[in-house]
């Protein structure tokens, strides 16, 4: 069995920002084609600054855990910051995953770099250049 870290459990087992915003600026929808897992991101965005995040996943517990973290994390960050917040960087503040695991920390990256898309798009017309969710 895979051995989780301490926070790992504790974002699975209390997972913050659970939820859907109303009337959301960015919405990120993915999904992962093997395992069938699917993440929805949502974020509020004022004056290029994230305000709130929150998220709807339908997956494992490392996927529930790696959303928690992505939207701790994104609060209070401009988009710009926001984008350099890696799959890695999410994993590093959770203590670390399992191996076998790390494929459920980048669907977290894809769902928030799919809400973010949504936000350019609607916002500039543009979204972010060449985005599409990794495939695994
Ligand atoms: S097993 Fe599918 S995201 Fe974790």
């Amino acid at each position: 069995m895979p051995q989780y870290s301490e926070k790992v459990m504790e974002h699975f087992r209390n997972p913050h920002n659970v939820g859907e915003i109303e009337n959301p600026d960015g919405v990120g929808h993915v999904g992962n084609p093997v395992c069938g897992d699917i993440m929805e991101m949502y974020i509020k965005v004022k004056d290029n600054v994230i305000v709130d995040a929150k998220f709807k996943t339908f997956g494992c517990g490392a996927a529930i855990a790696t959303s928690s973290m992505m939207t701790d994390l994104v609060k209070g960050k401009t988009i710009e910051e926001a984008l350099q917040i890696s799959n890695r960087a999410v994993v590093e503040a959770l203590d670390g995953l399992p191996a076998i695991k790390l494929h459920c920390s980048v669907l977290a990256e894809d769902a928030l770099k799919g809400a973010i898309n949504d936000y350019l798009k609607k916002t500039t017309g543009k979204g972010l250049p060449n985005w599409k969710p990794h495939e695994d």
